[in-house]
């Protein structure tokens, strides 16, 4: 049986070479909160849920929001790249992963407003940490609560969003330094970027605010000064919340022409369609694939800018959980590479078992020789 999943995908570079990564199982970044010292600097847990990862044979295996800042963590837990010292044991990930001949990526991030939280671990609720226990004062598009729970953000100031913007930057020299092939701007899930993007949470009156194109300039600036470190070797990602699933919410074909603008523009080659992170979620349709269509949107878009594959490589996620699941939608042209999370913790051989399911020849299975004998 002929098939995608397992076929390399490039990932476009500036520079014109592109990134093959060898199949199309991505893995989703998840959140760890396994940072115990709180200073950012990953751990043996890190080593070993990423490399599990990476030996279990997914193509590009992707580290969790990392923030850019200390005060951008969704958690005092997180893992982070704000400052130089936390560069080499990043580094240490990267080895490992491409010791396994895997691509490496990290998810740089800045929760905003939805910042420094409780870890989403057992016994820990889901609202704001106190100052006197570690939390700090977060920050968003207006001064407010993001959502409902949550204690009230300040508005950044202009020169408040420049230095976010800087920071995105020096977090992807840190990145560059430590190693990683690819680095995934979080602009999804109701956090900093995202916050700016939708109406529900950016009723600004100034340049950041109002139309798209005021909503979008954080997300762009921030494009633009993390390519401008970033090397032309190396592709650029963005996660997307494609819709908040609400009327009066971000729309995808919003979505979807901010990112034809920036595919266009040559500074972003790989986009990563969710959706959600700015409302309760009741009215979210969870089910098997249920943000495909979000993907399918986006490529369209592209695709009628005349940008295929050869520009962005669109990536689909969220309860995509089997092999022939996976493969429908690489092979019905809804996306070019799909990105796997609770099915890659419940088993991090997913992309090994996923191949031998599609009939991968044995010798060929994507796990570590290690693993050679066994039985999938
Ligand atoms: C434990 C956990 C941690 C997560 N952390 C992140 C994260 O750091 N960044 C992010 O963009 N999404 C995060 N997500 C969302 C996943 O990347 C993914 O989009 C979501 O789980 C839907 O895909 P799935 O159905 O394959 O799990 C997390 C999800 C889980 C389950």
């Amino acid at each position: 049986m002929s098939h995608l999943l397992f076929t390399p995908v490039t990932l476009p570079t500036p520079d014109g070479h592109g990134l093959e990564v060898g199949n199309r199982a991505f893995v989703a970044p998840m959140c760890q909160y396994a940072v115990d010292a709180t200073d950012g600097v990953p751990t043996d847990w890190h080593l070993s849920h990423l490399g599990a990862l990476a030996a279990g044979g997914f193509g590009l295996v992707v580290a969790e929001a990392t923030g850019v800042e200390a005060r951008g963590r969704i958690s005092p837990q997180d893992l982070g790249l704000w400052e130089d010292g936390q560069v080499s044991a990043h580094a240490r990930l990267v080895d490992f992963i491409h010791g396994q001949d895997r691509v490496a990526g990290v998810q740089l991030a800045h929760a905003g407003g939805k910042a420094s939280t409780w870890p989403m671990l057992p016994g820990f609720s889901d609202v704001t940490v106190p100052a006197a226990e570690g939390g700090w004062q977060t920050v968003s598009a207006v001064d407010g609560p993001v959502l409902p729970d949550l204690d009230a953000a300040a508005g950044l100031t202009e020169d408040g969003i420049a230095q976010v913007v800087a920071s995105f930057a020096e977090a992807a020299r840190r990145a560059d330094a430590a190693g990683y092939d690819v680095v995934q701007i979080h602009a999804a899930h109701g956090y900093l970027v995202h916050q700016f993007l939708s109406p529900l949470t950016n009723t600004r009156t100034d340049g950041y605010g109002g139309d798209l194109d005021g909503r979008s300039r954080l997300l762009r600036e921030i494009v633009a000064a993390v390519r401008e470190v970033w090397p032309d070797s190396k592709p650029l990602g963005v996660r997307v919340s494609g819709t908040d699933w609400v009327d009066d919410g971000l729309q995808v074909g919003e979505v979807a022409s901010v990112l034809r603008d920036l595919v266009d523009a040559g500074q972003i080659s790989w986009i990563d369609v969710s959706s959600g992170g700015l409302t309760d979620g009741s009215t979210i349709p969870v089910g098997p694939g249920y943000q495909v269509p979000l993907a399918v949107s986006v490529t369209d878009t592209l695709a009628e800018a005349g940008l295929g594959q050869d520009a962005a490589v669109v990536s689909a996620v969220g309860l995509i959980e089997d092999a022939l699941q996976a493969e429908t939608v690489l092979a019905t042209g809804q996306a070019h590479a799909v990105s796997i999370g609770r099915a890659a913790l419940v088993n991090p051989h997913w992309a090994a078992q996923a191949a031998a399911e599609l009939r991968v020849p044995r010798s060929e299975l994507p796990h570590a020789p290690q693993f050679f004998r066994a039985r999938f």
